[in-house]
């Protein structure tokens, strides 16, 4: 029996975020190079996708470059760009066949024409999909993203579109790339790392954490699985105490 079968589909997280990490220490440990690493990681998004598709997860949020990661060296940040185009030229007709919407966060504007391009193309070829939406975050940080917020509300008010006393956390909420999407019930991080590295620092507010060893490229099915089932274990309070999320009536 796969672990799919054992998980409540009554308690799906609707938004599912995951930090990619350990593509470089996979390549490392096969006597590789770090851009074969990343070669691998594609495997684990595939999976991935169509296991978050399968268990009826709605949103997943993937970091696949972050606003730090220009600061690697020149020939592994190039053949990052030219694995997305590839990989986006490879996976356009299972999107399609499996129905995945995808979209994007983060600065796109700044990644190479080609990579725009493509990735423009598929984002409109897939708009119309009714099954999962798989988000990359590419050239993001969630800091990124709440001064962009903060510099547009700023503008907003200025132009008397915005009452400065009628902003609250929505109106936060909405001026965020994220703004199409519930804020992530879990969080998974690969590799046996313990940081969010400026991955939405906002949206992560109440999620669920998830920490595993696994290095990125040998993440498979039965590993997110393995998550939901963890995740569905948890008790989320919200501040509140158990004895309230048992029995809702109590004061
Ligand atoms: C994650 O793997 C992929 C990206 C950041 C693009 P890394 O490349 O960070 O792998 P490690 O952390 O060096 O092993
Ligand atoms: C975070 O991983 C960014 C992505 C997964 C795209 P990093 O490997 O770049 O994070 P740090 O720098 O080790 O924190
Ligand atoms: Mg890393």
């Amino acid at each position: 029996m796969t672990l799919d079968k054992l998980i409540d589909k009554e308690n799906i997280p609707k938004h599912v975020a995951i930090i990619m990490d350990g593509n470089g220490r996979w390549a490392k440990k096969k006597g590789n190079n770090r851009l074969f690493g990343h070669k691998n990681g594609v495997t684990a998004v595939k999976e991935t996708t169509e296991a978050a598709a399968t268990i009826g997860i709605k949103h997943l949020t993937l970091y696949a470059f972050s606003t730090e990661n220009w600061n690697r060296p020149k020939m592994e940040v190039d053949g990052l760009m030219s694995l997305l185009v590839s990989a986006i030229e490879n996976e356009s007709k299972t999107l399609m066949k499996n129905q995945v919407r995808l979209t994007t966060i983060g600065d796109t504007s700044q990644l190479p024409n080609n990579v725009q391009t493509k990735l423009q193309e598929l984002i409109n070829k897939t708009s119309d999909n009714k099954g999962l939406n798989l988000n990359l975050a590419l050239n993001y940080s969630g800091k990124w993203d709440i001064l962009n917020a903060v510099k547009n509300i700023t503008k907003a008010v200025k132009n008397d579109t915005l009452d400065t006393e009628q902003i609250n956390y929505d109106t936060i909420s909405e001026y965020l790339s994220t703004k199409n999407m519930p804020d992530p019930d879990l969080l998974i991080r690969t590799s046996g790392e313990y940081r969010l590295s400026n991955f939405l620092l906002w949206e992560l507010a109440y999620a669920e954490f998830i920490f595993t060893d696994t290095l990125w490229p040998d993440f498979r099915k039965e590993n997110l699985y393995q998550a939901i089932l963890d995740f569905q274990k948890r008790e989320r309070r919200f501040g509140q105490i158990s004895e309230q999320i048992i029995n809702p009536n109590k004061k």
